[in-house]
């Protein structure tokens, strides 16, 4: 598996994952274009077998925090380690660029990702009961998490 910066001839295959991955309201193709460029944004892609398997996006929101916009992996993908490498590779250049801490927002019935990020040391802050447009099991509410990164370092 290899990880490198995300360029724009991998849109198309992020497209079909973000479908894949996402059930509910997955991001257009637009959105995803726009999200991925986003000025300071740190896009990320894994590969297998030259295979785009997952993608993760990091958005600075000010000085000291910064947003994991998204992360998602193929779905037969899952459970091999490969977001773990993705999630390592946002949290290291998260570092790089001297920032404190990373948030995010979850639903609060994926119950998959909860335990992933848990896993990677993500605590609840809040609870936001309409956070999204669309519903997922009932529910239209995310989970805020953050997570506290220590060693920010300038270089
Ligand atoms: C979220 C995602 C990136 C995690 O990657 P992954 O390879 O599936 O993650 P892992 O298998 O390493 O970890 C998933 C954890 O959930 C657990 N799990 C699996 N199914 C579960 C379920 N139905 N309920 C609760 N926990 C579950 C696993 O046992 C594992 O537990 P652990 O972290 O304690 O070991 C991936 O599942 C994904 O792309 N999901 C779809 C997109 C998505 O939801 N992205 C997050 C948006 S906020």
């Amino acid at each position: 598996m290899n990880l490198r910066k995300y360029v724009p001839q991998d849109l198309d295959a992020i497209v079909e994952i973000e479908k894949k991955a996402f059930p509910v309201g997955p991001y257009s193709r637009r959105m995803l274009k726009r999200v991925l460029k986003e000025g300071g944004s740190i896009s990320v892609v894994a590969e297998v077998d030259s295979v785009i398997a997952g993608y993760a996006v990091l958005l600075p929101l000010n000085e000291d925090e910064a947003d994991i916009e998204t992360i998602a992996v193929l779905p037969e993908f899952h459970g091999k380690g490969i977001s773990d490498r993705l999630m390592e590779y946002l949290e290291e250049e998260a570092r790089k660029r001297s920032f404190s801490e990373i948030i995010l927002e979850v639903r609060e019935k994926n119950l998959r990702a909860i335990s992933f990020y848990r896993r990677h040391g993500y605590e609840v802050i809040s609870y936001i009961p309409e956070f999204y447009h669309e519903y997922y099991e009932g529910s239209r509410g995310a989970f805020r998490m953050s997570k506290a990164l220590n060693g920010a370092t300038d270089d």
